[in-house]
């Protein structure tokens, strides 16, 4: 499990745990999205859970690695005896990606072909790895279906590493004869949410009593997907290939019809924190012409929602500059 400790990789391994797997999560614990501390969180709820389910067969080993160092995945690939691969381990924040693309390309792009490629070469087949929906980037009608066969037009460089690695894991498919099913996820929500994604910002945004600012009048809509539906496309995935009913390269994009306003969505924090956000009129008005129903940097990728400046809850460039040494 590549981003075993993140936002959705850690879903993934406690499911997996609570079922009898034997889990080794690879992760950098790197500070993009999350603390490091946080995840270092995530990493100790695994350790209960596995313990928790030791009787079932659970067993879990976390390594601290890079997936673009090849000599300590081939380690541990071939030590642990890897048998099946979930990829989610991925640089996620489509916005700050606009200020530092080469770090995207070094991990996503380069880490996965790596991982890939080690992962075909140890004879590991069974691949199941995350994408994003912002490979298809801005659509501007709300009525619109995106399908797995829509145009990749992705507008910031995390959506455009993510076309590569899809197309990687289409590659290693046929050159390693590797079963890959990607699962490409919309903007998701649930418990230990992103920092840096809207349903986190809200939460702790009216528990500090900080404003909220809206970009526009709150009316723009996104759908948002539960993180346990998310877990359950990629366990079913998995078994779909364990049982030989997916060959080759397989795609799935995950998502829901429902949609949701902002308003709608800062109204369901307040009820959750039991307290009202603070007033953001005086800044929606200023910043109404930057309003587009959608950010311009990443309409319907997971991070933004409210705009693409400097939404409540998140950093300048300079805060939002990862731990050194932390990539
Ligand atoms: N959360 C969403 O709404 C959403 C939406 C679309 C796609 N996705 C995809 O899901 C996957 C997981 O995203 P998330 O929301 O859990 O983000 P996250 O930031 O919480 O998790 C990503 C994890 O990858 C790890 N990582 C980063 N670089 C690494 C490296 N070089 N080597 C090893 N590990 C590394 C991080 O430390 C982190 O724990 C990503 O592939 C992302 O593209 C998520």
């Amino acid at each position: 499990m590549t981003g075993g400790v993140g936002f959705v990789g850690g879903h993934i391994a406690e499911h997996l745990l609570k079922r009898g797997h034997r889990v080794v999560v690879y992760d950098i614990f790197n500070s993009e999205t999350t603390p490091s501390a946080e995840k270092q969180e995530t990493a100790n709820i695994l350790k209960s859970t596995a313990a928790e389910f030791e009787d079932k067969g659970s067993r879990l080993k976390i390594v601290n690695g890079d997936i673009c160092d090849s000599t300590k995945l081939n380690a541990v690939v071939a030590e642990e005896e890897i048998t099946a691969c979930f990829h989610v381990a991925a640089m996620v924040d489509d916005r700050r990606s606009v200020l530092h693309p080469m770090e995207y390309i070094d991990v996503n792009i380069k880490g996965t072909a790596t991982l890939l490629r080690i992962l075909g070469e140890h004879g590991v087949k069974t691949v199941v790895q995350a994408s994003t929906r912002s490979v298809f980037g801005q659509v501007l009608d709300n009525d619109s279906r995106i399908d797995e066969n829509a145009q990749r037009l992705p507008i910031n460089p995390y959506g455009a590493t993510k076309v590569a690695t899809d197309a990687f894991a289409h590659c290693y498919a046929h050159l390693l004869g590797i079963d890959v099913a990607i699962i490409r996820i919309f903007a998701t929500y649930g418990p230990r949410g992103r920092h840096d994604m809207i349903p986190r910002i809200c939460i702790d945004n009216i528990r500090r009593g900080t404003p909220i600012k809206k970009f526009g009048d709150g009316t723009a809509t996104r759908t948002w997907i539960y993180i346990d539906d998310v877990v359950s496309a990629f366990v079913m995935a998995f078994q779909a290939i364990q049982r030989g009913k997916l060959k080759g390269y397989n795609q799935f994009n995950i998502g829901t019809e429902a949609s949701t306003t902002l308003n709608e969505m800062i109204e369901t924090a307040e009820r959750v924190v039991g307290k009202k956000s603070g007033d953001s009129a005086a800044e929606c008005a200023q910043r109404r012409c930057a309003h587009r129903g959608s950010s311009q940097m990443g309409e319907d990728s997971e991070s933004s929602w409210m705009g693409s400046e400097s939404d409540a809850g998140r950093g300048t460039e300079e805060d939002t500059r990862i731990q050194h040494g932390k990539r």
